[in-house]
């Protein structure tokens, strides 16, 4: 747009304005999550299970308010992972905040807790499935990047800062996608990394 607007015009130069400010923008984000390395994560023993929980008790309210049902599955016992809690629980927020996003007029955000492997390392395991209609096929390869969204009022933040704080815990975001049923993100993380 901004290529085919006339020179020296009002909007070419807003045009241009709101080019550079985007770039500006996505340069600072690369900088803040190349910034949370590894370095910044303060290692503590987690309990995955407790995490979730906290996730859920921040975005239960406006679950309840839309009418989704909540079902949880959790482990008698896990081992506990060795990571940063308030990042790992930033994660879930945000799975669990599209999930409802996904689901305007209600539905159900089912939840389990297990362990699983990665890599041949022992992990824990969050499957975080809703009845949302899933990801149309042609836009499931931008949902990782910074600033792609396809709300009014998203900030294309939630999934490429998810997937940064996994990824410095060596873990994985999976996802199972079923287009006109919903969606289900599997993270799975190592106990020890
Ligand atoms: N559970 C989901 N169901 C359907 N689409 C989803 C889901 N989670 C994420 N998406 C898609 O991925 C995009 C990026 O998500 P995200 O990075 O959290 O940013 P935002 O939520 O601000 O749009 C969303 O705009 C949406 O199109
Ligand atoms: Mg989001």
């Amino acid at each position: 747009m901004a290529g085919r607007l006339a020179k020296a015009s009002d909007e070419k130069e807003s045009a241009d304005l709101i080019v550079r400010e985007v770039l500006r923008l996505e340069k600072m984000l690369t900088d803040i999550l190349s910034f949370s390395k590894k370095t910044t994560i303060c290692y503590t023993p987690c309990n995955i299970s407790e995490i979730v929980k906290d996730a859920l008790a921040v975005v239960r309210p406006s679950l309840e308010e839309k009418g989704i049902r909540v079902t949880t599955r959790f482990p008698r016992k896990i081992e506990a992972l060795l990571g940063d809690c308030q990042q790992l629980k930033q994660v879930f927020i945000n799975l669990f905040f599209n999930g409802q996003e996904a689901m305007k007029n209600g539905g159900e955000l089912a939840i389990r807790v297990g362990t699983s492997t990665i890599d041949g390392q022992k992990a824990v395991a969050v499957k975080v499935r809703d009845t949302g209609g899933g990801i149309p096929l042609e836009t499931l390869h931008h949902i990782f990047n910074p600033f792609y969204t396809t709300k009014d009022t998203g900030t294309g933040l939630g999934l490429p800062i998810a997937n940064r704080i996994i990824t410095n815990h060596c873990g994985k975001i999976h996802i199972n996608n079923r287009p006109g049923i919903g969606v289900e993100f599997s993270v799975v993380v190592p106990i020890q990394n």
